[in-house]
């Protein structure tokens, strides 16, 4: 099925600091965006394991570890480095020529 996506412009980069996540919106959706050596990554905020905010994570390297549970997810490819069974939803970025960071959503994650 098609589901085009939709870009959000969510942050300047400027603000963005490596090793700390940030919470952003995308229209509805709440998304955790982290920087690592100069690129920007961007996966779902929520955890898959009981909800807690990524955003507010332990960062080392590419790895997020969840404030509430301490499991590590790679934010590079969204693979849980605790739990194998689980992942998180990883979303397009793009940087323009402003430096403005713009995150793609599937248009059927808005409804
Ligand atoms: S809520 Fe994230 S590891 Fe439990």
């Amino acid at each position: 099925m098609d589901d085009s996506v939709q870009f959000f412009k969510v942050v300047h980069k400027d603000e963005l600091t490596p090793g700390e996540g940030s919470l952003v919106f995308a229209g509805v959706k709440k998304l955790a965006v982290f920087l690592l050596d100069g690129e920007i990554f961007c996966i779902q905020n929520h955890c898959p394991h009981a909800g807690a905010s990524l955003a507010r994570g332990t960062v080392r390297g590419c790895i997020v570890s969840c404030p509430r549970h301490d499991w590590g997810f790679d934010f590079t490819d969204g693979s849980c480095k605790t739990n194998r069974r689980y992942s998180v939803k990883q979303y397009p970025v793009k940087v323009d020529d402003e430096g403005w960071v713009h995150v793609g959503v599937p248009e059927s994650e808005l409804l």
